[in-house]
C-alpha cells in the first residue's frame, strides 16, 4: 500500500514525538531536550534524548535514533505501514482503504471471524479451568509448579471431559458449522458429526506476535497419548511462522532469544524470569522461523532437550539460523532433560550460569561429529581432522578462521600448525577462500575524522539555522562525502532553500531502519565548547576541514587534461583562505 508523502508527513506532525515516547520511556526535561533511560540498550544513566524541536530521538550510548515512525518500528518491531496505522489512529486520521478484490475481502473476513472465535474459545477454556469442573486441570498445573500469575499470564485453560462441550457453547452463540469446521477447534467425523478437538486436557492458547489467539495446544493430565494435541493449520495459524511465547519475548529487552522445544519449557522459563524464551510449535525450526527471529535479535541460545532428538534439532537449526544471519549458541542442560526440569531441580541462578557457558555452535557441531569417529584409531582420528578442516575452510575471514583453528586445535589435541596446513592444503585444492579484510589504515582514520566534522556541521545547521548562509556559500551537498551524508545534506539544503527546516522529515526519506538511525546520528553530534568565541572558531575550522577534504578528493580524481576542472579547483581553493575571515554568530 502506498501512502502519499503529504499524508505521512501529516501523521508525523500530529504525533508529537515527546508525547509518543513518553508512553514508553520516562523522560525528564533538560534544557531544550528530554532525557531518559534508553529502551534499546541497558544503561544506568540517561543517554537517550528526545528533541521536541527536531522531532527526533537519539541515544548517545548506543546510537539508536530516528523519528516517531522509527521509534515504533524499533520498539514495537512494527513494519512502516503498521507504525503509520497506529500513529494515524492515535491522531484520529483515517487512512485511505486499500483496494481489495472480493477474494481478498472474503479471506480477511474469514481471518477475523476465526480470530474472534478463537478468542471466545480461549475465554471459555480459561473460565472452565477456574470453575469447579476444572479442578483436575488446576491441580495438574499446580503440581507442575506453575503459580497463579503464570497461569493467568499465559491464559491457560481447561477443556473438560465432555467431547461436545465447546461445540454446544459455540452453537449457543450462533456460530455456523461451516465456520467451526474451518477454525480447527472441531473434529469432523462422518458418523459422529462434529465434536470438540480438545477435551479432558489442559489448554495452552497459542498467540501470535501481537497477542492474538491463533491456535491451541492441549496436554493430557497424565501419561495418556498423544501427550499434546495441537490445532491444525488454519487461515490464521501457520506453524512455521509463529513461535510460542514470542509476544512476550519480543519486549523482554534481552540480548538473545532462548529457543526451546515445548510449551512447558517456555512457561517455566518465563516464570523463572527468562522472559526471552520461545518455542517452535511441535515442529522443527524452519527458515521462516529463522527470519522471524532475525527481526528481533542476532543471537539465540538453543535450549533443546538433552536427548538425541534435541541434539539433532540443534544441528538442523544452526545452519538455518546462520543462513538468516543469526548466531546460535547451544546450552547444555545435562544431567537434566529440559529447561522445565532443570529449573525445578537447580533453579534460575544455575540456569543463568548455563546461559553464560553456552557453547559456540561450531564447536558444538564438531563435538557431535567427533562421536562418529574412532578417536583411538589413527585412521579415524585423521578422518575426523579432515572433516573438521573442511568445515574450517568455510570461514571466509582469515582472522575468524584462525580463531577457530586455534580453538579446535586446543580442544582435540592437535597442533595448530598441522591443522592450519591441512586447511590450507584443502583450500588450495580448488576451494576459494576470500581474502581477509584490510587492516584499518591511516587513511581510514583520517576519513573517520572528516566524517565527524561533517556530522558536527549537520547538527549545527539544524540547531543554528543562521549558519546556513555561510555554509551554503562554501559548501555543496556533494562536499559531504560519507555515503548517506551527501543525501542528508542535499535534503537539508533543499529545505532551507524553501525556508523550512524539518530534520524528522528527512528521516522518512530512508527506508531502512539502519539508515534512519544513521541519519538521526548526523543531527546529534556533540562538541563541548566553553564560549561562543570558541564555538565560532570550531565552526570555521570544521567548515575548512570539510571543504579541504572535498577539494583533495576532487584533485585526486581530476583528469590532467581537464583544464576547466583545474581552473575551477584553483578558484575553489581560494575559498579555503576566506573561511578564516568569515564572521558568524551563534544564537
Ligand atoms: P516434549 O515431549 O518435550 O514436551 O515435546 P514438554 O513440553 O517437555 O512437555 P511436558 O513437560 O512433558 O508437559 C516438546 C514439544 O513437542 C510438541 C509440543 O509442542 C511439546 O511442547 N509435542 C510433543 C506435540 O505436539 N505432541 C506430542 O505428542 C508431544
Ligand atoms: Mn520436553
Amino acid at each position: 500500500m502506498f501512502y502519499s508523502e503529504d499524508l505521512v508527513e501529516e501523521i508525523r506532525t500530529k504525533n508529537d514525538i515527546v508525547d509518543v515516547i513518553s508512553g514508553y520511556v520516562k523522560l525528564q526535561r533538560k534544557g531544550s531536550s528530554y532525557f531518559g533511560l534508553c529502551p534499546f540498550h541497558n544503561e544506568k544513566s540517561a543517554s537517550f534524548s528526545v528533541s521536541p524541536q527536531k522531532q527526533m530521538y537519539y541515544c548517545f550510548g548506543c546510537g539508536a535514533g530516528g523519528n516517531v515512525f522509527t521509534f515504533l518500528m524499533e520498539y514495537e518491531h512494527y513494519s512502516f505501514p503498521e507504525a503509520l496505522k497506529v500513529l494515524a489512529d492515535r491522531a484520529g486520521i483515517a487512512l485511505p482503504e486499500q483496494e481489495m478484490n472480493e477474494e481478498m475481502k472474503r479471506q480477511q473476513n474469514l481471518r477475523s471471524q476465526i480470530l474472534d472465535l478463537n478468542k471466545m474459545a480461549a475465554k471459555y477454556f480459561y473460565y472452565q479451568l477456574r470453575s469447579e469442573r476444572g479442578a483436575a486441570g488446576m491441580k495438574y498445573l499446580k503440581d507442575r509448579k506453575l503459580d497463579d500469575e503464570t497461569i493467568h499470564r499465559f491464559g491457560l485453560g481447561y477443556a473438560n471431559k465432555y467431547s461436545d462441550d465447546l461445540y454446544r457453547y459455540l452453537k449457543g452463540k450462533n456460530i455456523s458449522d461451516e465456520l467451526l469446521a474451518k477454525s480447527g477447534l472441531m473434529q469432523v467425523d462422518e458418523r459422529k458429526g462434529m465434536y470438540d478437538k480438545f477435551w479432558n486436557r489442559v489448554i495452552f492458547p497459542i498467540m501470535d506476535v501481537n497477542g492474538k489467539v491463533i491456535g491451541f495446544g492441549g496436554r493430557v493430565m497424565g501419561d495418556g497419548k498423544p501427550k499434546y494435541l495441537n490445532s491444525p493449520e488454519t487461515v490464521v495459524f501457520d506453524k512455521s511462522r509463529n513461535l510460542y511465547g514470542l509476544h512476550f519475548a519480543r519486549t523482554s529487552r534481552k540480548k538473545q532469544l532462548l529457543i526451546c522445544e515445548g510449551y512447558m519449557d517456555v512457561i517455566s522459563l518465563h516464570q523463572a524470569g527468562f522472559t526471552n524464551a520461545v518455542a517452535s510449535l511441535g515442529t522443527a525450526l524452519t527458515s521462516q522461523h529463522a527470519s522471524l527471529i532475525k527481526r528481533y535479535t542476532d543471537e539465540v541460545i538453543l535450549t533443546y532437550d538433552s536427548d538425541e532428538a534435541g541434539v539433532r534439532a540443534a544441528l538442523r537449526a544452526i545452519p538455518l539460523l546462520k543462513e538468516a544471519g543469526v548466531n546460535a549458541k547451544v546450552l547444555d542442560m545435562r544431567p537434566y532433560k529440559d529447561p522445565d526440569e532443570f529449573i525445578k531441580a537447580l533453579g534460575a541462578e544455575e540456569f543463568r550460569k548455563r546461559i553464560d557457558e553456552a557453547q559456540n555452535s561450531f564447536l558444538f557441531e564438531t563435538d557431535v561429529l567427533q562421536k562418529s569417529y574412532d578417536m583411538n584409531d589413527p585412521q579415524g582420528k585423521t578422518a575426523f581432522y579432515e572433516e573438521v578442516a573442511s568445515k574450517l575452510m568455510r570461514f571466509e575471514l582469515e582472522l575468524e578462521r584462525e580463531n577457530y583453528i586455534e580453538a579446535v586445535a586446543g580442544r582435540y589435541g592437535v597442533s595448530m600448525e598441522s591443522l592450519r596446513k591441512m586447511v590450507n592444503r584443502m583450500a588450495l585444492k580448488g576451494m576459494n577462500v576470500a581474502k581477509a579484510a584490510p587492516a584499518r589504515s591511516a587513511r581510514t582514520e583520517k576519513e573517520a575524522g572528516i566524517l565527524k566534522s561533517q556530522k558536527l556541521l549537520l547538527t549545527w545547521l539544524i540547531e543554528y539555522p543562521c549558519l546556513y548562509r555561510s555554509v551554503r556559500q562554501y559548501l555543496k551537498p556533494e562536499d559531504f562525502t560519507g555515503d548517506i551524508y551527501c543525501t542528508v545534506a542535499r535534503l537539508l539544503f533543499e529545505q532551507y532553500d524553501n525556508g523550512e527546516s524539518n530534520p524528522a522529515r528527512i528521516i522518512d526519506y530512508f527506508t531502512e531502519p539502519e539508515d534512519q538511525s544513521r541519519a538521526a546520528a548526523l543531527f546529534h553530534s556533540t562538541l563541548s565548547v566553553e564560549s561562543t568565541a570558541e564555538m565560532e572558531k570550531a565552526f570555521r575550522e570544521t567548515l575548512r576541514k570539510i571543504l579541504e577534504h572535498s577539494l583533495d578528493e576532487r584533485s585526486a580524481k581530476l583528469d590532467p587534461a581537464d583544464m576547466e576542472g583545474l581552473q575551477k579547483l584553483i578558484q575553489d581553493r581560494k575559498k579555503l583562505s576566506e573561511i578564516s575571515r568569515i564572521h558568524v554568530e551563534f544564537q
